[in-house]
């Protein structure tokens, strides 16, 4: 179907950006999990399985009520597929990140220009920029939580705690920062995941006391969700949630069971290709109509 007419006849559903997972490889190490020997092994399979995980991540989308823009893969960035970590973006205003490693930094401009295309649609209003060298990687390390009005922001890792007041100078949005302690959780969406109920599913390992304690302060202890270090391991904190569905990577028995209990669906997605290069489904995506109003059927 023509785009406009699609737009205009849905003008209210909930929308992402994905980038096509064509040009997707592990080539590099910037975080634990990446491996390129075990993905230069099996290259072929790998490569086959991860456009099929994509596909599927875009198809559970669509099923749960989204609309997924894709973004085409540029040859040499194959850590574009993570487009969580393009920007922040918040009441049609996009905030574009700066990326800490030289591996990624290439991937600012292919960004922008669909940042660009999509303010050229009618779907953002305006595009900021970071200082040169104020390192934010995009909603990886800074989520907005509905149900309590703030951005939660990471650093530690990637992420500069400085960059938390050219967030808060940009969206004129309050923020509560969180150290990242473990490299292994090095973005804040490894670890930690608003769901649309105000719950909050996270995994405790992967910060110190006095970020535990921030948690703590911020949400009631019935709605902290412990994922444990099977859940973390599967990228299953790494989730998007909307409304009672909560797509993630294939997820142990006991999570889908315990999510269940609060009123969720758990819709698996085969990404282990992905979790080769430390990402899974949140990190896959970038909620483009973000919106601080809360809208209970589309948070
Ligand atoms: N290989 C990518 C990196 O290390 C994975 C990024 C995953 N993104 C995320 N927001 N967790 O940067």
């Amino acid at each position: 179907m023509d785009q406009m007419i699609r737009d205009a006849a849905h003008p209210h559903l909930p929308r992402y950006m994905v980038v096509d997972a064509a040009q997707f490889d592990v080539s590099y190490v910037i975080n634990p999990w990446m491996d390129p020997d075990a993905w230069a092994r099996d290259r072929a399979n790998w490569q086959a399985r991860a456009r099929a995980g994509a596909a599927d991540l875009h198809a559970a989308l669509r099923q749960a009520g989204a609309q997924v823009e894709i973004v085409p893969s540029v040859a040499g960035l194959p850590d574009l597929v993570f487009p969580a970590n393009a920007g922040i973006v918040l009441d049609r205003r996009v905030l574009p990140a700066r990326f800490a490693h030289p591996q990624r930094q290439g991937e600012e401009a292919p960004y922008r220009a669909a940042f660009e295309a999509f303010r050229g649609r009618g779907l953002l209003d305006e595009i900021g920029q970071l200082p040169d060298g104020c390192f934010q990687e995009g909603a990886g390390d800074c989520i907005w939580d509905v149900r309590r009005q703030f951005f939660w922001t990471g650093h530690g890792q990637r992420s500069l705690a400085a960059a938390a007041d050219e967030i808060a100078a940009f969206f004129a949005r309050r923020l509560v920062q969180l150290e990242l302690v473990n490299p292994r959780f090095y973005h804040l969406d490894t670890c930690f995941c608003p769901l649309s109920g105000g719950e909050v599913l996270y995994y405790p390992k992967a910060f110190d006391a006095r970020g535990l304690a921030t948690i703590r302060d911020h949400v009631a202890a019935d709605d902290l969700i412990e994922a444990t270090d099977e859940d973390a391991a599967a990228f299953c904190v790494n989730a998007v949630s909307l409304d009672r569905t909560v797509i993630m990577a294939t997820a142990p028995e006991r999570l889908r069971a315990r999510l269940a209990e609060r009123g969720y669906t758990v819709r698996n997605v085969d990404l282990v290709p992905f979790i080769l290069s430390g990402g899974g489904a949140y990190c896959m995506t970038l909620r483009l109509d973000r919106s601080s109003v809360m809208a209970p059927a589309t948070v």
